[in-house]
């Protein structure tokens, strides 16, 4: 391995890091140490018996201590740091070690060696020096830190620290906070609890203060402020006590005799604390390792950090791709799946609630008390489930401008099309003539177009299809038992379509949840339109389901996209009961005028109901925010999709 020194960096250099460099070449004789400097200042510390593997690269001056980092790395291009780093970047060396100034070796690494991607701000991991030792990170690359840069530094962390401490399984990953309950603490440090318990690491939920020594985690994540203040007052604070200990013992005859017997035992402790035989902090999130020593490191601490290099999980770090450093996040990636059009169309029979009360042993006051649906529309003759998909795709391919032969996939999300086979999706390429044109179904209940909105972004997303014609149908009238007052007042029949657009990166689908549980199968049922097994559900049930899910699949989407509810103009979630969607919106803390609702015209239309919603919308759309649509349903079946505007 070459190992690039900045031999000018620290309060002591360059006397006690090239010492210190010789040191660990002695002991590592198959690497090579290439220390970063002025040649005369180097050579005039190297004498004369330096092993073979130490070589000088030149450089100018290291940046000060006290110097403004990005200032100092400006009027200096060739800084030792710089030039180290470089050195990295390039494929000269394989790591850099420098004790110099900290934000000087972080803007450097950044710029010469490169971010990882997926990564997007860097952490100093570093061992706190207790009795059970712990990985902290940040200690203090970055100050200001968002939630998703929380769950980068833990994943980092985990994977560091498996390797370092050699652990036998995952690393146990706590989040410093106020309190252990999840909704303790910062907005940031919420909305990072929730990413982090969803991302797949260990997750030990929050640390606080009084625990952070006690060997609750391997790894404690925290912001960079938070960090610093963290590791500082640790170390002083073990300082201070043994202090306080030398000095108890230099009392009288006593303590003279009792510091004889408990020295071996102190110099144990003292040693454990000691930074200097920890030798360095690491830097996570750039392309290459980068070990950083205390500024006033001496010698023994200068050598332990270079050979620690090899033993430490630096390396494994910098392999990481952006797809494990995000945990199942898709980050950094562009929007894709511009909306360009929109249409609906809706059963040609309107029933409303007092119709309904002819029919069946109910009431326009229950129904509406219970459910907020005034009137509905069901099919009527000669219409079904596909006839309305294909009204409303015709009209959202008129709304955005485009011919029918531009579309290179359809996609229907639907549970009720007339026939098994074929597809929903198939009638509409035929009606509306594109021959040979991908298209298919998709059934997942209620939550069938925002499933079938993940798929069309995946395909525009992978380059399958340029412009997807993504459609919600559903003709509920045709499945339900028109003499069970239970679930026939609740449903409606319609469709809603939008043309999506590969788009230029700045406006579509930024982040999707999908989710399922067989589980909750028996909670409702439906055979196919015209057979006998009619629709069934446990209302109380799926309604106690749904007013948990609905808010729990909307902020974990935002918490991983980083995006705050005052960002979201819009919330779509599935119109199946104003009760659910109000008490969503209170968990959600999102202003009722801002959650879609128009359950009141057409009952629950199941896929249907989120993009009937674009029509009346579309138009008053804002640039920049941000639409969360999200679907719930029987299977049971939920998924949301989060679109920038
Ligand atoms: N008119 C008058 N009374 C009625 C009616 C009606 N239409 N329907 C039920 N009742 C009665 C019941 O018989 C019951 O009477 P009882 O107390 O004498 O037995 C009473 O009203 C209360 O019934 P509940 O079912 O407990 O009523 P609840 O307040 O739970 O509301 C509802 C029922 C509206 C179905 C509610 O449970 C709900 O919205 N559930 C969620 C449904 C949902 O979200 N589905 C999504 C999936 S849909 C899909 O995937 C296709």
């Amino acid at each position: 391995m070459r190992i690039a020194i900045d031999a000018l960096g620290g309060d002591n250099a360059p006397a006690q890091v090239v010492a210190g460099a010789v040191s660990a070449a002695r002991k590592l004789p198959r690497d090579e140490i290439l220390l970063v400097g002025d040649p005369s200042a180097v050579e005039a510390e190297l004498g004369s018996d330096a092993p073979s593997n130490v070589c000088l690269r030149p450089a100018g001056d290291a940046v000060g201590m006290d110097e403004e980092p990005s200032e100092g790395l400006r009027r200096r291009h060739d800084a030792s740091v710089a030039v180290a780093a470089e050195m990295v970047g390039e494929g000269e060396a394989e790591a850099l070690f420098t004790a110099g100034n900290t934000g000087a070796a972080v803007v450097g690494a950044l710029l010469r060696i490169g971010r990882l991607k997926g990564c997007r701000r860097p952490a100093i991991a570093t061992v706190l020096p207790f009795p059970s030792p712990v990985l902290l990170l940040d200690a203090g690359a970055t100050v200001s830190c968002r939630p998703q840069d929380l769950l980068n530094f833990a994943i980092l962390g985990a994977v560091f620290a498996e390797r370092y401490f050699g652990l036998d399984g995952a690393a146990r990953v706590g989040l410093i906070n106020v309190g252990e309950e999840p909704e303790k603490g910062s907005d940031l440090a919420k909305k990072a609890h929730a990413l982090i318990s969803g991302s797949g690491v260990r997750f030990v939920g929050n640390v606080e203060g009084s625990d952070l020594g006690c060997g609750v985690a391997d790894v404690l994540v925290t912001d960079g402020f938070t960090g610093n203040v963290v590791l500082k007052t640790a170390e002083g604070v073990s300082r201070e006590i043994i202090r306080m200990v030398r000095s108890a013992m230099t009392g009288g005859l006593v303590s003279k005799l009792a510091a004889g017997v408990l020295r071996p035992r102190l110099g144990q402790v003292r040693d454990r604390v000691d930074p200097e035989n920890y030798g360095g902090s690491y830097l996570l999130g750039v392309r290459g390792p980068v070990v950083i020593g205390h500024g006033n490191s001496r010698a023994r601490g200068v050598e332990n950090a270079i050979l620690g290099i090899s033993r430490s999980g630096l390396r494994a770090c910098t392999r990481l791709r952006p797809r494990a450093l995000g945990g199942g996040v898709l980050s950094n990636r562009p929007p894709v799946g511009k909306i360009v059009g929109v249409g609906r169309s809706l059963g040609s029979r309107v029933v409303t609630n007092g119709d309904l009360e002819g029919l069946l042993d109910t009431t326009d006051e229950w129904i509406s008390s219970r459910t907020g649906i005034k009137e509905r529309r069901f099919v009527g003759e000669g219409e079904s489930c596909a006839t309305l998909a294909v009204e409303a795709s015709k009209r959202a391919l008129e709304h955005a401008g485009v011919g029918a032969e531009s579309i290179e996939l359809v996609i229907c999300g639907t549970s009720t099309a007339p026939e098994s086979m074929p597809s929903v999706a198939c009638l509409i390429g035929e009606e509306i003539g594109i021959p040979g044109v991908g298209a298919m179904d998709l059934a997942a209940a209620c939550a069938g177009f925002s499933y079938a909105a993940t798929v069309a972004a995946s395909m525009l997303q992978s380059g399958a299809a340029g412009r997807v014609l993504l459609v919600g149908a559903d003709a509920m009238s045709t499945i339900v038992d028109e003499n069970d007052r239970s679930t026939a007042v609740l449903f409606g029949d319609g469709a809603g379509a939008v043309v999506l657009d590969a788009g230029n990166g700045k406006s579509g689908f930024v982040g999707h949840i999908l989710g399922a549980d067989g589980r909750g199968a028996a909670l409702g049922r439906a055979g196919h339109p015209g057979d006998d097994h009619k629709l069934y559900q446990n209302g109380r049930e799926v309604f106690k389901f749904a007013v948990r899910i609905l808010p729990e699949v909307v902020e974990k989407l935002l918490s991983r996209n980083d995006v705050s509810p005052d960002e979201v103009q819009y919330v779509i979630p599935h119109q199946a009961n104003a009760r659910i969607i109000k008490a969503a919106a209170k968990k959600l803390e999102v202003p009722e005028e801002r959650v879609v609702i128009n359950l009141d015209k057409f009952g629950n239309t199941s896929a249907a109901s989120i993009p009937l919603s674009y029509p009346d919308i579309y138009d008053t759309f804002e640039p920049g925010r941000y639409v969360v649509t999200v679907g719930f349903g029987f299977g049971l079946t939920w998924a949301a999709n989060l679109y920038r505007i």
